[in-house]
């Protein structure tokens, strides 16, 4: 599936509707460069799993943001600034992916190993300041 979002409002709608139909297990892989919109996305993926987004915020600093949407626990994750996939073990990566919750990881690529077959890409990329294409492929589910 590729959409395009011209705004903010609308990539949250786009990953909020793609969350509608998850029943827990699910691993997103989200891709693309600095202030792409890969957090957004995830707000959206709280709203539509009925989270409340205000405690959505960039796990750059933190690895690791847990939300807990009411309907599934979702286990938030940023690759950006971690030294290969060690500092990934180390704090439970694999526990997390058998949590039954939705695992969401940005800059997916740098541990890009450690991310399980079945999962959900999510590509996006910056068209000009306000439009973005958004690339959903995969399946969560084996
Ligand atoms: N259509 C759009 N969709 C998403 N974000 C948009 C859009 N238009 C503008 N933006 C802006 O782009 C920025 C996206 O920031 P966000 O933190 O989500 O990026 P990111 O991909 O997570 O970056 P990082 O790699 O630093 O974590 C925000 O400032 C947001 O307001
Ligand atoms: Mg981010």
């Amino acid at each position: 599936m590729i959409r395009e979002s011209n705004s903010v409002e609308e990539t949250e709608a786009i990953a909020a509707e793609l969350a509608t139909t998850w029943v827990g297990g699910e691993c997103v892989a989200l891709h693309g460069d600095l202030g792409a919109g890969k957090t957004q996305f995830v707000r959206g993926l709280v709203r539509g799993l009925g989270g409340n987004t205000r405690s959505v915020s960039s796990p750059t600093f933190m690895l690791l943001n847990i939300y807990d949407t009411g309907r599934l626990t979702v286990y938030h994750l940023d690759a950006y600034r971690i030294h290969g996939s060690d500092d990934f073990e180390s704090i439970g990566f694999s526990e997390l992916l058998e949590q039954k919750g939705v695992v969401v990881v940005e800059w997916a690529s740098r541990v890009g190993e450690l991310i399980p077959v079945n999962h959900t890409r999510v590509t996006i990329e910056s068209i000009d300041e306000t439009r973005r294409r958004i690339e959903v492929s995969g399946s969560p589910v084996p």
